[in-house]
């Protein structure tokens, strides 16, 4: 029995055992966190007197060996060695021998999981910022050439009144800044060194937490050993978060696929960022759109995931808390993924305003202009003006067209109070423009709204 808790055990573990406890093939991917982590240890090992200062040289640059050997794809992940912390103490004692033993001192694989883990949340929390950051930028570079850039403004799906292009763009940028805001608390919230938690209930050792926790960079370390080795909750915070940042991603991917549909023609995607048909020749699809779209269920699905794994756990550390770790990495890759690739499809694309102005001219989206018209202009109520209008609508339907293509005398025939230099109203433009109100649409909220979130990315 040669494993490194193999001291009571009598017989070698069977073959399945191995297969299914092994957390190697994907706790891997925190090598770098693992490494980092066990040199800040050594430092405050030898601080405090547990090891010489030639045991932790040779520590230090046994580790930067093993991490080197990863690094250039040398070293061998084997299943028998459980898990990335036992494969890099083994290979370290195989490098440096003796002195390796010693590093495991006041440490516990439950503290030292912690610590990766948690540097990795929150590495990838600083990625995923800057990569939002990003797409902000390009959003709001889009939206300052389409102030004046007409659409028809939805609800339901149906015209509902004229906004600018740059307004509906601008609404996922303040979406997708609430997500970097809600990271940045994240990072807040979660900075607390879990390393010299131990086992779980803290050390006889007279080790230095304030040195291991402000070398990593944390605020302070984690106030109770137990938590610190228990806690996963910085977890489920990004996989949260990164929920967030897809559902909103998958609701602009949505009206993507829709714009660059033959109904709406708002945009063209790029050939780069589109794919054709096996059969159909004449296809262009938004894959990476719907791709997009799509990622969201299993981002989802990875939240729940830990959730429920996490759901009426006892303390302390539990073996259940090894499958933490697939479902972020796989959230996160995909999420990183996402939004570069958002990012670079967003650089391509084609506005066409001449489209989205010509549908901003179907469905009366000027209907209630008209109606607050009549409510300035005539005096009377909101609903008794609604319902004038509704008249109105009703009439141009039954003629095809939209109200604002009827002429002075049918709108007057509907009600003889409607003053005669209505058609002002009923101009798309002069709609969207009149929305002053604070957050508005018209080209003067919008500029202040792009003025604001300049100022904010500037600060970031
Ligand atoms: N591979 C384990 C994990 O990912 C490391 C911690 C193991 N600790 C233990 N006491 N078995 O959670």
């Amino acid at each position: 029995m040669d494993k490194p808790w193999g001291g009571r055990f009598k017989e070698d573990s069977s073959k399945l055992l191995e297969e299914f406890n092994a957390s190697i093939n994907f706790d891997k991917e925190l090598y770098k966190e693992d490494i980092l982590g066990s040199k800040i240890h050594a430092e405050m090992l030898c601080n405090i007197g547990i090891l010489t200062l030639a045991e932790k040289n040779n520590i230090i640059s046994g580790l930067n060996k093993v991490y080197q050997e990863i690094e250039d794809n040398e070293f061998v992940f084997k299943i028998q060695d459980e898990d990335i912390h036992m494969a890099i103490e083994k290979r370290l004692t195989q490098l440096i021998g003796d002195s390796a033993k010693k590093l495991h001192t006041a440490r516990s694989r439950n503290d030292q999981v912690a610590l990766d883990f948690k540097l990795y949340c929150l590495s990838k929390n600083n990625e995923i910022k800057v990569l939002l950051l990003e797409l902000i930028s390009t959003l709001l570079d889009i939206a300052k050439n389409h102030t004046k850039t007409i659409m028809p403004g939805m609800t339901h799906l149906q015209h509902a009144q004229p906004v600018s292009f740059a307004f509906h763009l601008l609404a996922y940028c303040f979406m997708y800044r609430r997500d970097v805001e809600r990271l940045f608390d994240d990072y807040k919230r979660n900075n607390y060194s879990p390393l010299g938690s131990s086992a779980f209930a803290g050390t006889p050792y007279n080790i230095d937490r304030e040195y291991t926790s402000s070398k990593l960079g944390f605020i302070s370390p984690c106030y109770n050993a137990c938590d610190g080795v228990s806690d996963r909750d910085f977890a489920l915070d990004l996989l949260y978060s990164i929920s967030m940042i897809a559902m909103h991603t998958s609701r602009f991917a949505e009206e993507l696929v829709l714009w660059s549909s033959y109904e709406f023609r708002f945009i063209t995607i790029s050939d780069s960022f589109a794919t054709g048909s096996s059969i159909m020749p004449n296809k262009k699809n938004p894959d990476v759109a719907e791709l997009l779209r799509g990622k969201t269920g299993r981002i989802y699905g990875n939240l729940i995931a830990l959730l429920t794994t996490l759901k009426a756990l006892p303390l302390a550390y539990n073996k259940d808390m090894q499958e933490d770790k697939e479902a972020l990495f796989d959230s996160c890759s995909n999420i990183i993924l996402s939004l570069k690739v958002l990012i670079g499809m967003l650089k391509e694309i084609t506005i066409n305003k001449d489209e989205m102005f010509k549908k901003a001219q179907i469905g009366h989206i000027t209907a209630t202009d008209l109606a607050d018209f009549l409510v300035q202009k005539v005096g009377i109520s909101f609903r008794e003006s609604h319902h004038i209008v509704g008249k109105i609508v009703a009439y141009a339907e039954s003629k095809n067209c939209d109200i604002s293509e009827l002429s002075i005398d049918e709108i007057i025939t509907q009600d003889n109070r409607i003053p005669k230099d209505v058609k002002e109203v009923l101009d798309l433009y002069h709609s969207m423009n009149s929305r002053k109100s604070f957050g508005g649409t018209s080209e003067e909220s919008v500029r202040e709204q792009i003025e604001f979130l300049s100022k904010w990315l500037n600060a970031k």
